[in-house]
């Protein structure tokens, strides 16, 4: 399973980056507001800057919503860096955008995928990724976790190339329960990665072990 950190945030990805553990990264247009980087030229050069950090793919999302548009911006996107995936909405012309790029051996993620329908079309599209909100179904009472049990039975069914990217990850349980189910990668933030490696009774085993060390020597 890949581990994608799913912020714009420089110090958040070096050091997921850091642990050794780090597969890629995700952003999106309300991720790099948060962050405060705004206009045309300092949003590029961010994505340029986290292609430096991180070793693997970088997810960069388009803002157009039509086939030209996102033509025209996913082609700037993807000559920035070749780590550099185009992140394209799940409407008919970021369908459309998705065979144009896969077509051309440009990597894409589906983004905003909430039904297997969806995915069935990302798939068909030729998408690298298909990205899955889990935490927003949650969010509205709908199970997250079955859409991505549902994709992955209908990927298998027909060998489907396209990788699910479980996206909107809450927290860790979301995270090992997406490996369970076959997801091949997951997207989520800091928290949820780090959280993997907390458990009460390493720290109290790691403790012991230290503290009878001490006593020898
Ligand atoms: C996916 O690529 C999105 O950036 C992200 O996972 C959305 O997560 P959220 O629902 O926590 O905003």
């Amino acid at each position: 399973m890949k581990f994608f950190i799913d912020t714009a945030n420089l110090e958040q990805i070096k050091e997921a980056q850091d642990m050794g553990i780090l597969d890629g990264v995700t952003t999106n247009p309300s991720l790099m507001a948060k962050e405060g980087i705004t206009g045309t030229d300092n949003i590029l050069k961010h994505y340029v800057d986290i292609c430096k950090i991180v070793d693997g793919d970088v997810s960069a999302e388009v803002i157009s919503t039509d086939f030209d548009g996102m033509v025209r911006e996913g082609e700037a996107l993807a000559e920035l860096h070749d780590q550099i995936v185009i992140k394209l909405p799940m409407i008919k012309d970021g369908i459309k955008a998705c065979k144009y790029f896969s077509d051309r051996g440009i990597k894409t993620n589906v983004t905003l995928v909430f039904s297997p329908g969806q995915a069935l079309l990302a798939a068909k599209a030729g998408a690298t990724y298909v990205s899955p909100f889990i935490g927003r179904l949650d969010d509205i009472s709908t199970d997250g976790l079955n859409l991505i049990a549902e994709i992955r039975h209908i990927y298998d069914n027909y060998a489907f190339d396209t990788q699910i990217l479980a996206a909107s990850v809450r927290h860790t349980m979301h995270v090992i329960d997406c490996a369970k189910l076959g997801a091949n990668v997951m997207t989520g933030p800091l928290s949820s990665i780090v959280g993997l490696l907390k458990h009460p009774l390493t720290d109290i085993g790691l403790e012991k072990f230290l503290a009878d060390y001490k006593k020898g020597n």
